[in-house]
């Protein structure tokens, strides 16, 4: 199948084309514009690949977003471009409406004018899966799981910018017919995420020696999922979703911030016993603003009705990342010494 992958340089991206592309056996069209938040090195395993090809594009330039399904002519495509970094949006808002709202808008009437022209036969085959998050739902009380049935109730610059993506993406199903599909998923951790978000920014840290921020009390809960198990949920919806709905992917992992940060460093100190206890690094600093208490997941209906579910054990996982990070310093040192060196992002004034 021939699809069309927005954002596949970032993070998540980048483990779902190279499982499309290697383990699948797809043709894929990466569209990105290289942002910060991109790496090349990522997809450098698909650089001879004839199944891959990479656009270098901004989602929000119509031009170049027509250009990408006619010279492509994709059979799907799976939108993940985004601007992803919460602590980023409190400082620069702007940059995540036009990006997570205007860019998939364009991308939505780039697939609908596609998706028009495409024969019948095609057209009952086609899927435009838009990627979202569980944060778009705001903060749950202690124990409770957000389920499709959730009320939108984004309270960040980012998860509003992406709740405005959801309902666009839903819209131009409703209004125009488009084959659309929308997940909402948990945190990921993993390979190849940028040094900004909480997992690999403490693992940097916990490897140069230095502090590790929790912010606020450490309390905050998130639902953890390692980025394999999100990619093959993708293709599960992709390939099994049904049309219009909404599917939520999550780890059955749920851990607050500081219960993460020991397990990083219990993992460090069986890899890298000289340093430990690593657990001394560990200091608390300003909490968010407008930091959300609770996000978990019930991924009942992915489970049920496409047979997917999460396969990784999250402390194991968390150990694997870790050494991942110790094998593959040639990915992210240019990172760490070049444009975040691991600053504080996202204090409010
Ligand atoms: N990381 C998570 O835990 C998580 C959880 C749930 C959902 N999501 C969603 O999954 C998607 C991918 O997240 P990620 O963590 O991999 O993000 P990321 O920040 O690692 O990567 C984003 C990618 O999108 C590209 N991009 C940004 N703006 C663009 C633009 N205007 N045009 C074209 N490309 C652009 C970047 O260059 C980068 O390669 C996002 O839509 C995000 O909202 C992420």
């Amino acid at each position: 199948m021939r699809i069309l992958v927005t954002g596949g340089c970032g993070f998540i991206g980048s483990a779902l084309v190279l499982h499309l592309v290697n383990d699948l056996g797809h043709e894929v069209c990466t569209l990105d514009a290289m942002t910060y938040a991109a790496n090349p090195i990522s997809l450098a395993p698909l650089a001879d690949n004839p199944r891959h090809r990479l656009v270098e594009a901004d989602i929000c330039d119509h031009a170049a977003v027509q250009k990408a399904f006619a010279d492509f002519k994709p059979q799907a495509v799976m939108h993940l471009a985004a601007e992803s970094h919460v602590d980023r949006s409190i400082t620069d808002p702007g940059a995540f409406v036009r990006t997570n709202a205007i860019g998939t808008q364009t991308m939505l009437d780039g697939a609908r004018g596609h998706y028009e022209s495409l024969p019948e036969a095609d057209k009952k085959t086609f899927r435009f899966l838009h990627v979202s998050t569980d944060e778009v739902y705001g903060s749950l009380p202690p124990g409770a799981f957000f389920t499709e049935d959730s009320r939108y109730d984004p309270r960040s610059p980012y998860s509003a910018s992406k709740a405005a993506s959801d309902h666009l993406a839903r819209a131009w199903h409703e209004t125009y017919g488009l084959p659309v599909l929308v997940t909402n998923c948990s945190n990921n951790y993993g390979p190849r995420h940028f040094p900004e978000k909480l997992i690999p920014l403490m693992i940097l840290n916990a490897l140069e020696g230095k502090k590790l921020p929790v912010y606020g009390d450490g309390q905050n809960e998130r639902d953890w999922i390692h980025v394999e198990d999100h990619a093959k949920g993708l293709v599960a919806v992709l390939e099994r979703g049904r049309v219009g709905q909404t599917y939520l992917l999550g780890g059955r992992a749920v851990r607050n911030n500081l219960a993460v940060v020991k397990a990083l460093c219990a993992a460090f100190d069986r890899l890298r016993p000289g340093s430990a206890p690593h657990e001394q690094l560990i200091s608390f600093v300003a909490d968010r603003p407008g930091h959300d208490r609770r996000y978990a997941i019930d991924c009942t209906k992915a489970e049920t009705e496409l047979g997917w579910r999460p396969q990784k054990t999250f402390e194991q996982a968390l150990e694997e990342t870790v050494a991942w990070y110790l094998d593959n310093e040639s990915w992210w040192r240019p990172i760490r010494e070049g444009r975040y060196k691991g600053e504080r992002l996202g204090l409010n004034g």
